[in-house]
């Protein structure tokens, strides 16, 4: 196993490897795709990944972005969907008449919480993702169901739902990363109902609320000495 960080809060998963539960299943299987596509980008990506939260949606989708550019910072966009407008929308649409980037073949748009976007926006999105060339990627997340997206809007990506992982996957997690006690990590782990997000946060309070306490001293022998003496004295 790779070298820890100290603090659950910072931990960022580099790949696959790093995820647990299904969602581990799924950025195995699309990073595998992103990894053909890169070789020849003969098709472009719609990609929407649903479910609950702090499951590892943008994680998989921030791997799969940097995975079909090459690490290339540069040519991922990444929005929230309360940012994007229709006016950005038609920024998107109008980058598409040129083939490729600077940089390498790939452009990847990143959206999450694509429900957020307004009315406008996401009509002109279904108009974007109709003529999205080969080698550009839209990739979007979202908490809702696919039931709150239009049918039109949810038709235009391949739309995969990220389960939380199970309780026991998380408390293993927790005990193999962060060497805690198993009834902590089950501790915790119970009451993130499925959120691993909320599980690190967890654990951080903890390991926090530790180091704080005072810590248990070696008994002193002379200092004892002392204190038996100062009593004796006062008697
Ligand atoms: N399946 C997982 N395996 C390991 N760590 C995870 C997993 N899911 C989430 N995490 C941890 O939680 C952090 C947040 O995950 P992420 O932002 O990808 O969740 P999300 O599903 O996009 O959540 P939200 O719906 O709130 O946006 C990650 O940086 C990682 O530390
Ligand atoms: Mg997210």
């Amino acid at each position: 196993m790779k070298p820890v960080p100290a603090e659950p809060m910072a931990f960022r998963p580099k790949g696959a490897h790093d995820l647990i539960g299904r969602p581990a299943h799924v950025a195995e299987a699309l990073l595998r795709k992103a990894r053909r596509l890169r070789q020849s980008p003969s098709s472009n990506l719609r990609v929407l990944l649903y479910g609950p939260p702090g499951v590892g949606k943008t994680t998989i989708a921030e791997l799969v972005a940097a995975e079909l550019t090459g690490g290339q910072s540069l040519c991922v966009e990444e929005a929230n969907g309360k940012m994007v407008s229709a006016e950005t929308v038609r920024l998107w649409m109008a980058s598409l008449a040129h083939a490729g980037n600077l940089f390498g073949d790939w452009s990847v748009v990143l959206v999450n919480e694509v429900d957020r976007a307004s009315r406008d926006a996401q009509d002109l999105l279904l108009s974007y993702l109709d003529k999205m060339p080969p080698g550009r990627a839209f990739l979007a997340t979202s908490n809702l169901d696919l039931s709150a997206l239009t049918d039109r809007f949810q038709s235009r990506f391949q739309a995969i739902r990220l389960e939380a992982p199970a309780t026991e996957e998380i408390a293993a997690f927790l005990r193999a990363r962060w060497r805690i006690p198993a009834d902590l990590a089950a501790r915790i782990a119970v009451g993130s109902g499925g959120n691993v997000r909320a599980a690190l946060l967890d654990l951080q309070t903890f390991l926090d609320a530790a180091d704080a306490a005072p810590k248990p001293t070696k008994p002193n022998p002379n200092r004892n000495g002392e204190r038996r003496h100062a009593r004796r004295s006062r008697i």
